[in-house]
């Protein structure tokens, strides 16, 4: 039986090794232009609160490559959303036009929530400071790809580890490997206890530096600082720049490691880094659409 088959994925939590490398075969499979096997007349709905350029756009291009419709929206202008209706009733009303929801919302929860209400399987593309699971299968398939293994090495994250959801959904995923863990943050933004413990199995070190964590990593990791997560601006404004990787710094400290970012970048990473062979995130953000389309078809396939 098929683990992922009309799975609801909520969290990382749900994913386990073999559900991993799964996706990461199919992904390749479709890669390497291997064909689906999904009937036709699928749909999926993407219900996009809040904005988003890849995870958005991967979702959509994967559903065109799979020969399924897409409805829905990116940005709640011109829906019922504006005249004051529930998250529910949007989704029970979505789910009877689609076969699959994928839902990005500013509110933890939202997507278990839209979970619970909906007849077909749902898909959290992030909810609010919460989880970004699609976007953590997407890492692990980078890191798998860049490096060859996901035992056995460093890898540092570095950022908003407090609001950063990417880093949420990461962790869980890290925590069916054997492989050491640098989280790099200002105090502010470090990650939450209650994330943090469920990374178990392997070490972990919290530290501010950002220098002595490169010269240590195989793959650094960078967060963007969630500015729609803070309250006071000020507060935003005083740790926006915290750490910010160049060229010069990658150079000095540890020329071959592989770069990596979620994205949006706003300055973590300056431009001279992308012409460096490490400079993943690009490759990553393709890597995306892939492990999409391995995804949709691993829940909404029959095979
Ligand atoms: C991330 C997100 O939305 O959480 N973006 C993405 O999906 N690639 C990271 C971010 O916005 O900083």
């Amino acid at each position: 039986m098929n683990a992922w088959r009309s799975l609801s994925l909520v969290s990382a939590g749900q994913v386990d090794k073999n559900m991993m490398y799964e996706l990461m075969e199919t992904a390749d499979r479709f890669r390497n232009g291997g064909g689906h096997s999904l009937p036709p007349g699928r749909r999926a709905g993407l219900l996009f609160f809040e904005p988003s350029t890849r995870t958005y756009q991967s979702f959509w291009a994967a559903c065109d490559k799979l020969g399924l419709g897409v409805g829905g929206f990116s940005g709640t202008e011109g829906t019922s959303v504006m005249k004051g209706e529930t998250l529910q009733d949007t989704v029970i009303t979505m789910a009877q036009y689609c076969d699959l929801l994928v839902i990005r919302h500013p509110k933890i929860g939202s997507a278990q929530e839209a979970a619970d209400c909906a007849s077909v399987p749902v898909i959290n593309a992030g909810d609010g400071a919460g989880e970004h699971p699609t976007q953590a299968l997407l890492d692990i398939y980078t890191i798998q790809r860049e490096l060859g293994k996901l035992d056995e090495i460093t890898i540092t994250l570095c950022g908003d580890l407090k609001n950063g959801r990417t880093t949420h959904s990461l962790i869980q995923l890290f925590s069916h490997f054997n492989l050491n863990l640098m989280l790099v943050s200002p105090p502010e933004l470090r990650m939450p206890e209650e994330v943090k413990r469920i990374f178990r199995r392997s070490t972990i070190s919290v530290i501010d530096d950002l220098e002595y964590a490169l010269a240590c990593s195989e793959v650094i990791y960078m967060t963007r600082v969630q500015r729609e997560r803070f309250e006071d601006e000020a507060e935003y404004n005083r740790l926006k720049g915290s750490y910010r990787l160049d060229s010069a710094l990658i150079k000095k400290t540890n020329p071959d490691i592989t770069v990596m970012h979620p994205l949006p970048r706003v300055g973590e990473i300056a431009d001279d880094v992308d012409d460096l062979p490490g400079a993943a995130y690009f490759r990553q953000a393709e890597n995306g659409m892939w492990l999409r389309m391995a995804l949709l078809e691993c829940i909404l396939g029959t095979a």
